[in-house]
């Protein structure tokens, strides 16, 4: 039928496939940004794939992240795109569950828990578990410096949650931690996958397991409000302290069990991606011990107290090192965790033509811009659009040549500019003035009405995680360096991802 159907020239051109309902499943999941490259080589930087009974537009390129993630309200939607994932999981009132112009408030009310204030007593809380979790589960029993064989991955899971839930989530969460909500967090997270995303109603015991894991989280939550309001002790200056002095524009506060989802929704919203990026770089600083000395290098060059030849401890406003900065920049180019962002259409959209142009695609044939010159597509109510920053991220049309070589440096290179990341103002969403800077072709976190809220936390956090690791250990790649793992929400290192980690013998 897709030979012989004539198309429609307002429709962007349709990846062939063989297999109707499944559509590009396959290699669109087994290799997402190979698939996103093959398909722009045929059919330019914006194009349909049918995927699993949808139809998907990917707009590629810094122009098309700028066309879906600063796309009108009207026409670009969020909640209809990720509701079904995200709400058995998050719960319901929170997020996508309620329109948008609550969710932006939801934020304002997150923000007031991101204080600097903090951030400053974060970074000794996050040294510390580090340190705890390192030798309490990392180094072998017996040397207690030596840890062959540990999983990348796992270790930055298991420290980017204790360390999130000493700081964020509150001390209450952290204690309990060590018991029954280490648990019911398995039980949740195992509701957050692929399958969830395709199929969000299956009659399967990891679904049962996830809706009991949320009301028991959700009544965890209720129940440690519950504890700070009838105590008679100052309360933490914390997460849950302050969305319970916030309240909407209607003059009506957050329920308690807005609060407690909400507070779900940064867990999970926090969780693997932090996690991934700490494992790509436990990962990369093993692979390269060029760098990772580079790095002990720049803690010895900033922090040494010289009258006491000690390092100082690390604290909030110096944390940020140019090398140490430049290398969480290059884990987030090269290995974003989200590479790629949807919205459902709503009204029926146009894709300006600058977007799919032939001027927008600098590997295109002359035929291929003698026949897109001018075109407008649009694309119809209830199709969903893709914007792939992942994909620019490490596109050598745009970076150059060593576009997809791992090299910190490059941030630190005078002149060195974010292709596209002109100053294009800034937008008040309804929770704080930021750039707009869609169209940069640098954006793991995302642009626009939806950008995530969490970028300080996961700076603060990486920065504090792998600046304690640097200062206390080496450690080896145990194998080639691994591939990318597509199979989960959040790309994440192949297994095997092991390294072996050498406590200092000496630790400043
Ligand atoms: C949204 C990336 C850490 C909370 C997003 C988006 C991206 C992103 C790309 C935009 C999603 C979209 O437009 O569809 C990351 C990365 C992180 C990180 C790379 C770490 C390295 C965090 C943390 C938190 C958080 C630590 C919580 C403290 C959120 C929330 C949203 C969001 C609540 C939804 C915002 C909305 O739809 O309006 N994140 N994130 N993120 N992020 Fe993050």
């Amino acid at each position: 039928w897709q030979l012989i159907a004539p198309r429609d020239p307002r429709r962007p051109p349709l990846v062939f496939h063989y297999v109707p309902v499944i559509g590009c499943a396959v290699s669109y999941g087994m290799d997402p940004l190979g698939f996103l490259d093959e398909c722009r080589r045929k059919y330019g930087p914006v194009f349909t794939y049918p995927l699993l009974g949808r139809k998907i537009t990917a707009t590629l390129g810094p122009l098309g992240s700028n066309f879906v993630l600063n796309g009108k309200l009207a026409h670009v939607n969020a909640e209809e795109a990720y509701t079904h994932l995200t709400t058995p999981v998050f719960g319901t009132e929170v997020v996508y569950d309620v329109p948008n112009h609550v969710l932006m408030e939801q934020k304002k009310f997150v923000k007031f828990g991101l204080t600097t204030e903090n951030f400053r007593r974060y970074v000794g809380l996050i040294r510390q578990e580090v340190l705890d979790y390192m030798s309490k589960h990392v180094y072998a029993e017996g040397t207690k410096t030596v840890s062959p064989g540990t999983d990348a991955f796992e270790t930055s899971s298991e420290i980017t949650i204790l360390t999130a839930s000493a700081t964020l989530q509150g001390r209450e969460v952290r204690a309990a931690m060590d018991k029954s909500f280490a648990q019911l967090y398995h039980d949740l997270d195992g509701g957050f996958t692929p399958l969830n995303f395709v199929f969000p109603k299956l009659p399967l015991p990891s679904y049962r397991r996830r809706d009991r894991a949320q009301l028991k989280m959700r009544e965890f939550y209720i129940s440690i409000l519950e504890k700070r309001r009838a105590s008679t002790e100052e309360p933490d200056l914390d997460m849950l302290t302050a969305l319970q002095n916030q309240e909407y524009k209607t003059g009506e506060p957050l329920t308690d069990k807005q609060i407690a989802h909400i507070m779900i929704a940064l867990l999970m919203a926090g969780q693997h991606t932090s996690a991934a990026t700490g494992a790509w770089a436990i990962l990369r600083l093993g692979e390269n011990q060029d760098l990772q000395r580079r790095l002990y290098e720049e803690q010895l060059e900033y922090h040494l107290d010289k009258e006491s030849g000690k390092l100082r401890p690390l604290e909030y406003e110096t944390l940020s090192t140019p090398l140490l900065s430049a290398f969480i920049k290059e884990l987030l180019r090269m290995h974003p965790p989200l590479h790629s962002l949807m919205r459902k259409i709503i009204l029926d959209c146009p894709v300006p033509a600058s977007v799919g142009a032939p001027s927008a695609e600098p590997h295109a044939s002359e035929s291929f811009k003698k026949r897109n010159e001018g075109a407008e597509y649009v694309i119809p109510k209830g199709e969903y659009v893709l914007a792939a920053p992942g994909y620019s991220q490490v596109d050598e049309g745009i970076w150059g040549k060593d576009a997809k070589e791992f090299r910190a440096g490059r941030w630190l290179e005078e002149g060195n500019k974010v292709p596209g990341e002109e100053d294009e103002g800034e937008e008040d969403y309804g929770w704080g003035k930021i750039s707009k800077g869609g169209k940069s072709a640098y954006l793991p976190f995302g642009a626009g009405r939806h950008r995530c809220i969490g970028e300080q936390f996961a700076n603060v956090q990486l920065g504090t995680i792998i600046a304690t690791l640097v200062r206390e250990n080496t450690w080896t790649l145990d194998q080639d360096f691994p591939g990318n793992d597509y199979t989960t929400m959040i790309v994440m290192p192949a297994k095997p991802r092991k390294v072996t980690f050498k406590r200092r013998e000496k630790v400043l």
